[in-house]
């Protein structure tokens, strides 16, 4: 990723030079992060290669400043809260692919609101979804009937192969991984879980014994949880042999356990970790043994899911499996605070043995936005989008990796994934 990035760049400053001015970006999406202002003063800004036009003007912006925003957030907002560039931008806006600050400056968010943003800033669409249930009604919890948890939920399962058709909404994917385990222990009857090294699933107590990078860990109690060897096909120990990397698993079944766990979660391609992909056939092979060894499978798809991937719209299907619970959060909302957990009748029903309530898990107005990105998804064929800006981008990394003879392994999937 950081060699990537670092091509990419370097791409970037050629063109610059080569191409200059609003010419350079003849892709808007591909654009990242540069000047909409022709020069504000400083040499470095009056070098940079313009955005390209956008009819789109953002409203004046009367607020308070980012120096005031920022005093009052260290004084009233925890410490553990990090930002971006020296001087966070304070952003008040934004329209699709674009995000506009204080000074109604346009920024590209490359990074889709941290791989958020599946539709665009304020898409239209499901504004109008949100503000019309808004207008109706903002809350009401499953204790009484509403049509739009249910129209979502049917929507969802529509999108999901095999016998994964029953969904409970939750409000993250921190919550939806907490749920996915919950599960699993009830089923299975076991407390063991296996993850992977370099994973990232969550920062609750439960979910951080998931999360495998010790920058997110915190010394406590990291429940019953074996991380084995990440089969990652560039760096890992056994390069891409998925069979090796499964043998760990075995191993660790074999010897960290009674023999029976309750579940095996994986990203599809990691996303904190850093955009790596598993070796490949290395889930059909793990999903065999975990089974065996009576655990539920669960594909964590909070930055895989909706399309991202470009070539699927789930990243397991990347690996030709189905796994026994999804779990998915980010993409599934636009922005909304959303999450989902969808798994077969059978192992839905461990839950039904207690009360299992959420109070804005299905909440209404969540439900109608939700249901409306799915629908501009497909609409706009934010896929095949995914699939096309990914491949450019490809394309002319690898232009620079052979000008510049490095041999960083460039994958299409994970760039893609980490593009969108
Ligand atoms: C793969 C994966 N799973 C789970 C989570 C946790 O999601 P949330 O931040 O919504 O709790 C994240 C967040 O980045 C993630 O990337």
């Amino acid at each position: 990723m950081a060699l990537q990035r670092q091509l990419l760049k370097k791409a970037l400053g050629e063109a610059k030079t080569k191409i200059g001015g609003s010419h350079f970006c003849h892709r808007p999406s591909l654009c990242c992060s540069f000047s909409t202002l022709p020069s504000s003063g400083a040499d470095h800004e009056a070098a940079l290669p313009l955005l390209p036009p956008f009819g789109y003007e953002p409203k004046p912006y009367n607020g308070p400043r980012g120096d005031e925003v920022f005093q009052k957030r260290k004084k009233f907002l925890g410490p553990s809260l990090f930002h971006y560039y020296q001087n966070p931008l304070n952003i008040v806006e934004g329209k699709m692919q674009y995000l506009f600050d204080e000074n109604g400056r346009r920024y590209l968010d490359a990074f889709a609101g941290i791989v958020t943003v599946s539709c665009g800033h304020c898409h239209p669409e499901v504004l109008n979804a949100i503000m019309e249930q808004s207008k109706l009604l903002q809350h009401a919890t499953t204790i009484y009937l509403h049509h739009a948890i249910a129209d979502f939920a049917e929507a969802l399962a529509s999108k999901m192969p095999g016998n994964l058709k029953v969904v409970y909404f939750v409000n993250s994917g921190t919550e939806a991984n907490e749920l996915a385990m919950l599960m699993a222990r009830l089923y299975s009857g076991s407390l063991d879980m296996i993850s992977l090294r370099n994973a990232y699933h969550g920062g609750s107590s439960n979910t951080i014994g998931l999360t495998a990078l010790n920058t997110w860990k915190y010394p406590i109690p990291q429940g019953d949880i074996h991380h084995v060897v990440n089969p990652d096909p560039y760096h890992g120990i056994f390069g891409s042999d998925a069979k090796s990397y499964v043998k760990d698993v075995q191993d660790h079944i074999d010897y960290g356990t009674s023999g029976k766990v309750a579940g095996f979660i994986s990203e599809t391609i990691q996303g904190v970790g850093g955009a790596v992909e598993l070796a490949p056939g290395y889930l059909k092979l793990v999903y065999d043994i975990v089974r065996k060894a009576g655990g539920v499978c669960i594909a964590d798809e909070v930055q895989t899911g909706f399309g991202r991937t470009g070539s699927h719209y789930w990243g397991f299907e990347t690996q030709g499996v189905i796994p026994d619970i999804v779990t998915m959060a980010k993409g599934i909302g636009n922005g909304l605070p959303l999450g989902a957990v969808v798994t077969t009748p059978e192992i839905a029903s461990v839950l039904a043995q207690k009360i299992q309530f959420n109070t804005f898990g299905g909440n209404p107005v969540c439900s109608a936005g939700g249901l409306a990105v799915l629908r501009v998804i497909d609409k706009e064929k934010r896929q095949v989008h995914c699939a096309d800006v990914g491949s450019h981008l490809l394309g002319r990394l690898r232009d620079l990796q052979q000008r510049y003879e490095s041999n960083y392994p460039l994958n299409s999937m994970s760039l893609e994934f980490s593009l969108l």
